[in-house]
């Protein structure tokens, strides 16, 4: 996750049996290239070890508000003023009390209280504790101080009882972290992406398909959530986790795309056809198995939709982004120029898929984007989490013109 590449976090520990969690979290956070410091209450370190964190993360551990040496190397000021910004996970119901009254009577409610860095709320708590009004009530107090609210997962609970509770995955903990790092210029904004293979059977157990994995789609989907936007994802099969808070849609082939995005796409600001969608498609599909016979064997094809066209044809919102992708081997500004054109698209993402460093089933990308006026832009080899921000933001600027001069009339 590159929006976490060399920022400082400060991860403020509550005492729920989540906690034990937070050890993962501490590596995944340094994994991303964030420097992390942590800070517990006393709950939490009965829960898990400071010194686990502290090995984690390589930095000290602060526990104790009122310990003369620990002060001096991770005072709560200090802490605070560092960071760039700050998650409280677990957030217990008492430490949601706490913050929202605005104690001070341990290490992590003062940080937090003392902090003018973005702060980040992951509540975690039995189902019934976190449905009670006063533990509403705080959450509602806390997102009017300005911070942000991660809700729990719902599943089975440490507790024993079913339902919403849970402490989100790292992954997720630090995508909300991410959120802090970027505008949320797509408030408000409805955003339809396409991800992943599709795949088109040729008998009950086989089917023709690509290496797509899917990751361009699912990093777009997950960049345009962070920017505010509300995604839907209909997706071709993947392994990837998707993104959380997004509206999944799975399909199969080329046709259940199609279906998909053409209904969706009239509901969209932007649309972004990313999915490496089949273009033909066996002609028929045996019904059995198809069995060991001659030497060689025939598979006749039949054009699949191309739905990127359906979809450039279309009456769509005014305003709206429509986004098409383009994978090259060759002459690929020329390629994508045309397909920019034919497609009636606002903008083209075109990758050189003969690149061994990019491209289909890999976690870098380096692209050619073109919009509508021509104006182009080579990015190098960049993940494709980034690239989907810079994607997003040649959305943007697409849309900026027309919404300047409706703020205008
Ligand atoms: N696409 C689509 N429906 C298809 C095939 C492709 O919507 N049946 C979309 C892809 O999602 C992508 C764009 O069209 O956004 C370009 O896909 P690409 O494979 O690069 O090009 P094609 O249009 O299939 O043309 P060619 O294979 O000749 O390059």
């Amino acid at each position: 996750m590159y929006l976490l590449n060399d920022r400082k976090l400060l991860l403020c520990v509550g005492g729920g049996i989540a906690a034990y969690k937070c050890a993962e979290l501490v590596r995944f956070l340094t994994g991303a290239g964030a420097t992390v410091q942590v800070a517990m209450t006393g709950a939490a370190a009965r829960f898990v070890s400071p010194l686990t964190l502290q090995t984690l993360s390589g930095n000290p551990v602060a526990t104790d508000l009122l310990d003369a040496s620990q002060d001096a190397t991770v005072g709560h000021i200090r802490l605070a003023d560092e960071a760039d910004a700050v998650l409280v996970a677990p957030a217990t119901a008492d430490l949601l009390a706490r913050l929202a009254l605005g104690i001070t009577n341990d290490v992590v409610t003062a940080a937090v209280l003392a902090t003018r860095a973005p702060v980040v709320i992951a509540p975690s708590m039995n189902v019934n504790m976190y449905s009670h009004p006063a533990v509403r009530a705080n959450i509602k107090t806390l997102e009017g101080y300005g911070y942000s609210v991660l809700e729990p997962d719902s599943g089975e609970l440490a507790c024993g009882w079913e339902g919403q509770g849970r402490l989100p995955d790292p992954e997720d903990l630090a995508d909300g972290l991410a959120a802090c790092f970027v505008e949320r210029d797509l408030e408000g904004m409805s955003v339809l992406v396409s991800a992943g293979p599709s795949r088109e059977a040729l008998d009950p157990v086989r089917y023709i398909s690509n290496r797509s994995s899917g990751r361009m789609g699912y990093a777009l989907a997950a960049a345009a959530r962070r920017r505010g936007a509300a995604v839907t994802l209909v997706s071709g099969p993947s392994s990837l986790r998707p993104p959380r808070d997004c509206s999944l849609i799975d399909v199969e082939t080329a046709e259940d795309f199609r279906e998909q995005m053409l209904d969706r796409a009239v509901d969209a600001d932007v649309v972004m056809m990313v999915a490496a969608v089949a273009d033909y498609a066996p002609t028929t599909v045996a019904k059995n198995k198809i069995k060991k016979g001659d030497a060689q064997m025939r598979v006749e094809f039949v054009k699949t939709p191309d739905v990127l066209s359906l979809l450039g044809e279309r009456a769509r919102r005014p305003n709206s982004v429509l986004v098409g992708f383009a994978a090259e081997t060759e002459n690929l500004a020329a390629n994508a120029l045309a397909k920019l054109q034919r497609k009636k698209l606002d903008l083209v993402v075109a990758n050189d898929v003969s690149r061994k460093d990019g491209g289909f089933d890999s976690t870098e990308n380096a692209a050619l984007i073109i919009d509508r006026d021509g104006k182009d832009e080579s990015t190098g080899s960049m993940s494709k989490d980034e690239l989907a921000d810079r994607i997003l933001d040649r959305v943007v600027a697409l849309r900026q013109p027309a919404a300047a001069s409706s703020a205008g009339a």
